[in-house]
């Protein structure tokens, strides 16, 4: 008989969904560490990004199909440790960003396709770089391209201290002479103000329709929405003719930690019934992006979009913001911080929080 020879498996510490659910629902597991194969690189992950739509996986309302158990997170920045018998465009030691629209990124290693990552400049710090794809990309397309925002417009920014709000009220004072509304609470507007709003909006307290028709009574030329529900339908009050309205998120879905189905109800049923009549008398454009599908669908125009955001970092012509940065056993309370409203800018996680202080560039933390 043959003696069974024992192969050690290396592992490594990532943040799992372990059910939809609540908070207790995320896990900090030892799991495989992955192996490189012919077009992929493995990278160990300095730093990766929370994003909303990582509380509409959790809470089980929209997950690309992917079934728990996974690892969570859409995006990280690290170092590149391995590559495939294939990959020439990196080599060990590159410092990258590396996202998944199919989660698997919140990690101390991870295994991406080549096409799924992206160097990074050497003065981008590894947390910056997790603003780049998901917030940076997702505002330029808004902005720039179906927004086509132009010199002397107008432009209604919802949650413009957030993530996408932050890095869109930056793409957008980079065109001339712009009068920027932003919706926040009140706490942040001093900060969305330096960042570039002409017109913060109190959203709980004032009616963001009334507050942009004072200033700008015919309307705004594009409207960043990625509320949904009735904030979408009666944000084309707002909206002149031939205006833009881009609509990015349905953030009206989350109501607190766990799922609501009537709260999701609702902001579906109100948003089904699209008034194409209305649409046509106003000469109103109606937009849809999603940066996951443009990635699968024209990814020539993804990675050209992103080579445009990162010349404008070299040109110091955006600036990332940094929220806070939180360990992997922090999660809860990083989680937390978003759905209790109190990001300015970017949550972020860092793997070995210890070992990287000089990551920890933190305003709130
Ligand atoms: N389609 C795409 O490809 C794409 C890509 C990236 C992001 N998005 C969407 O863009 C939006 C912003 O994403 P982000 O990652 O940058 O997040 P974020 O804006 O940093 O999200 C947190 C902030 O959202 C505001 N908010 C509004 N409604 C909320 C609610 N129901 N619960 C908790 N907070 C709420 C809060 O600020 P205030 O209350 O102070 O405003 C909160 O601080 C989300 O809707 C997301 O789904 C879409």
């Amino acid at each position: 008989m043959e003696a069974s020879v024992a192969v050690e498996v290396e592992t490594m510490k990532a943040l799992m969904l372990t059910g939809f659910g609540g908070y207790e629902k995320i896990k900090l597991q030892e799991i495989p560490k992955p192996i490189v194969s012919d077009d992929t690189v493995i990278i160990e992950i300095k730093a990766c990004g929370m994003n909303f739509s990582d509380l509409y996986t959790r809470q089980g309302i929209f997950t690309h199909g992917v079934k728990p158990p996974f690892v969570l997170g859409l995006e990280g920045a690290g170092v590149v440790t391995e590559v495939g018998s294939n990959v020439t465009e990196f080599k060990v030691g590159d410092r990258v960003l590396c996202w998944n629209f199919k989660y698997g990124m919140w990690s101390e290693f991870v295994k991406v396709h080549k096409s799924q990552c992206f160097a990074i400049p050497e003065n981008m710090t590894f947390t910056e770089a997790n603003c780049i794809v998901t917030n940076y990309l997702t505002a330029y397309f808004v902005i720039m391209d179906f927004g086509n925002l132009r010199p002397g417009q107008s432009v209604l920014i919802q949650s413009a201290a957030g993530g996408v709000g932050w890095a869109a009220t930056q793409i957008a004072r980079s065109v001339e002479n712009v009068k920027i509304f932003g919706t926040a609470s009140s706490s942040k507007h001093e900060m969305i103000k330096e960042n570039g709003v002409t017109h913060p909006i109190d959203y709980k307290n004032h009616d963001f329709v009334e507050e942009v028709l004072k200033h700008e009574p015919s309307g705004v030329h594009v409207i960043l929405d990625c509320l949904s529900g009735v904030d979408f339908i009666r944000a084309q009050n707002c909206l002149r003719h031939m205006g833009r309205i881009v609509h990015i998120g349905i953030s009206n879905m989350i109501n607190g930690e766990k799922r609501n189905i009537l709260q999701n109800l609702k902001v579906w049923w109100q948003t089904k019934n699209i008034n194409i009549f209305n649409v046509i008398m106003k000469n109103h454009g109606i937009c849809g992006l999603s940066i996951a599908s443009i990635f699968e669908n024209e990814p020539e125009t993804f990675r050209n979009t992103l080579e445009k955001i990162m010349n404008l970092y070299n040109d110091d012509k955006i600036s990332p913001r940094i929220d806070s940065v939180w360990s992997f056993d922090e999660v809860v309370q990083a989680t937390k911080c978003m759905v209790e409203r109190k990001n300015i800018g970017k949550i972020v996680l860092l793997p070995k929080k210890d070992e990287n202080t000089e990551l920890v560039e933190t305003f709130q933390n």
